[in-house]
């Protein structure tokens, strides 16, 4: 008994960090977290050397764009660096509802709301809606933020077979007709960069009664009119109740939204905790995000840019006769299949002067381990000479 007073347990949790078997081999092979040393459009140092970007969601390479860095620093010199407080309280300013408004008006929606972080908005936008009861079909290949959405709203899901509308109509035969029903898709998905068949779900969804949700984090920018996204390139706004997204990649700044109709949005301000109890997005990131918003609209030649490139790069890679998982978009997968094999393209890329991001099981479905890449608009000629170079290297390597 004596003994015990002085023998110290260590703590359950404490004991779990440190013996995590992930952590471990992260910090032995360290694959994530690199720190690069400064950066230039495309182009980053690590380590002493020159790198090419080809991972970033930058697509319409708007983050280095002048009037974008020029609108940033003069948020913060108009409204200092943060409204340290949340939207309901005391942290709401004029230049939040005028980017709500912007972004509502470019969408086609009644109504905005925007966050710090699409993980937050996505979080929302189903948390916010569903409750204990519901049921929600949900694409298996849905991000991360997606699943938390739905685990906290504590309605039942069911999965539908990736992108497959034939599998989600099975499902829906045996779905009691009087069940509150949520459909949540990506508009496209950001490991496969396939865009969503939203023509044959939002058909299935609207004969089932169903509320429809999309998250269009990588179509956003890419698709549609002047990038308005995948739901615009359907011409489906009428048929989708939620669409929200994230401000992270062609707005080149942080932060996310959700639209939709006024009387939605306005319950989701009054219900969703992710708003109700965290701070508002910083005026230099909601100052960037409205002058891409601006660009986008006035410049077209960086969407062009977009998809000229993505055309390169993709020849470029069935030449190679690598596996692209069939992608459509700019976010191109290198799909390798086993971790091992992930690991040494990977480094083969990085001695060769390209940065990449290797995706593994369980975050990608088993079998489907993978390089992530992504194009930008801002990729030049020379970038996609060293980008080729690589590429054939590493293939040389496997
Ligand atoms: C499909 C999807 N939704 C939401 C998010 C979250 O966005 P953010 O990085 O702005 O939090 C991401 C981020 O990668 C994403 O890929």
């Amino acid at each position: 008994m004596a003994l015990s007073l002085f023998t110290k347990t260590k703590k359950a949790i404490v004991e779990r960090a440190h013996d995590d078997y992930a952590t471990k081999m992260r910090l032995k092979y360290k694959p994530y977290y690199h720190t690069m040393e400064a950066q230039q459009g495309t182009h980053i140092r690590l380590q002493g050397k020159d790198m090419v970007m080809l991972s970033s969601n930058d697509y319409l390479g708007l983050s280095f764009h002048p009037k974008v860095i020029e609108a940033c620093g003069k948020g913060a010199k108009i409204w200092g660096s943060s409204t340290t407080g949340a939207r309901i309280s005391n942290g709401s300013r004029a230049f939040h509802t005028e980017l709500e408004e912007k972004l509502a008006a470019f969408l086609g929606r009644e109504a905005c709301h925007i966050s710090v972080a699409g993980y937050v908005s996505c979080v929302s936008a189903i948390a916010t809606f569903a409750q204990k009861g519901d049921l929600i079909l949900a694409d298996k290949n849905l991000h991360s933020c997606l699943w938390d959405g739905v685990r906290l709203s504590m309605a039942t899901a069911e999965r539908f077979s990736h992108n497959n509308p034939e599998d989600l109509r099975q499902i829906m035969k045996d779905v009691p007709s009087k069940a509150a029903k949520m459909l949540v898709v990506e508009g496209v998905y950001s490991m496969e960069g396939h865009i969503c068949r939203m023509a044959e779900l939002a058909q299935i969804s609207e004969d089932a009664g169903c509320f429809m949700v999309v998250d269009d984090a990588h179509g956003f920018g890419v698709l549609g009119r002047q990038g308005r996204g995948t739901v615009d390139h359907f011409k489906l706004n009428d048929k989708v109740d939620i669409l929200c997204g994230s401000m992270s990649k062609s707005l080149a700044s942080t932060g996310g939204f959700v639209s939709g109709s006024r009387e939605l949005i306005d319950y989701l301000r009054t219900n969703s905790k992710q708003t109700l109890f965290s701070a508002a997005i910083a005026p230099s990131q909601a100052a960037a995000a409205s002058a891409s918003l601006d660009i986008m609209q006035s410049e077209p030649q960086h969407l062009e840019r977009l998809w000229k490139n993505t055309k390169i790069y993709r020849d470029m890679l069935k030449g190679l006769g690598l596996d692209t998982w069939e992608s459509e978009t700019p976010a191109v997968p290198i799909v390798l299949g086993s971790k091992e094999l992930v690991y040494r393209f990977w480094q083969a890329l990085l001695e060769k002067g390209v940065f990449t991001v290797m995706s593994i099981a369980p975050a990608v479905p088993p079998g489907k381990d993978l390089i992530r890449t992504a194009v930008s608009a801002l990729h030049s000629e020379e970038d996609f000479a060293k980008i080729a170079d690589a590429m054939a290297y590493a293939v040389r390597q496997m």
